[in-house]
Parts: C-alpha cells; structure tokens; sequence
C-alpha cells in the first residue's frame, strides 16, 4: 500500500520565494530515491505539502522536516492509505499561487475527501488574507 499525509506548517520569518524553490528542487532531486511523490503549497506564510510512499519513507521524511529550521509547528491534517499513487509524476511539484494549472490537476485527482477539504479550506484562508 501507498501511504499519504497531508501536513501544514509554518515557514520561518526570513523564508523568501527563492528559499520556496530550492526547498522543491532539492525535494524533487531527492523524493525519487526515497521513493516519494507529492505537491507543495506556500501561501507566503504556511507551508501545505501533500507526499505520498511506502510508510516507513513518509516516517523518515517526518523527522526531517521536524527539524528543519525553514520551517516550523508541523500539524498533520490527514493520513490515508491507497493502492496506487496520486501523483506518480510529480517527484514533487510547486502548486498553488504562480501554479495554477497543477492546482487544477489535484482538483481533477482523486484525493481523499478530508484531504480536499483541508485544501480548499487552505485555499480559501490565502485568498482571505
Ligand atoms: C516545507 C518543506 C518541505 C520539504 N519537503 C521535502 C521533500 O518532499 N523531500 C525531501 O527530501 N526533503 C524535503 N524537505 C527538506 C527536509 O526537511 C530535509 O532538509 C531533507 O530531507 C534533507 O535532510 P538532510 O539535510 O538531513 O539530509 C522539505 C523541507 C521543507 C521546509
């Protein structure tokens, strides 16, 4: 089985839009030996990242992030398990503001239920903000 979590958190004060991209690059160059694909959001402020993989992969990944500085306050919002992946092409993808189309194709993806409504609630903050 393929497990998937969708978490937020909060981007550190001095994190900038060019901090964002290597964030993705170094994740995309990485995510295929780890066997991990995914999508992630930054709203200028909050950080939501959906990854996708074996279960002990998705843990290791956690740890990471927990101690990464560029970020902090990671709260998972969902865990999900599936046969296949979602997102089998994207090693893992920038979405959302500037990113539009790959938005458009998680709204076309089968995500869990609870995982689109943490998204749109997501979506709908930023644009409140
Ligand atoms: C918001 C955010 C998302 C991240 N996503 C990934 C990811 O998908 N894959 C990955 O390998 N590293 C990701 N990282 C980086 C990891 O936190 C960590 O730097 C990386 O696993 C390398 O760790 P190491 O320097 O201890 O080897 C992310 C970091 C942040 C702040």
């Amino acid at each position: 089985m393929i497990a998937s979590l969708l978490y937020t958190s909060t981007a550190a004060a001095n994190i900038d839009s060019g901090d964002v991209f290597a964030i993705i690059e170094a994740s995309a160059r990485r995510n295929p030996s780890r066997g991990v694909t995914g999508f992630l959001i930054y709203d200028g402020r909050e950080f939501l990242q959906y990854v996708e993989g074996p279960q002990d992969a998705l843990d290791i990944l956690l740890s990471q992030l927990a101690e990464d500085r560029r970020h902090g306050g990671v709260r998972i919002l969902h865990r999900a398990e599936s046969p296949t992946r979602l997102f089998p092409k994207w090693a893992m993808r920038r979405a959302g503001q500037g990113a539009e189309e790959e938005l458009a194709v998680i709204s076309r993806t089968a995500l869990p239920s609870a995982m689109m409504a943490e998204l749109e609630r997501f979506g709908s903050r930023r644009k409140a903000a």
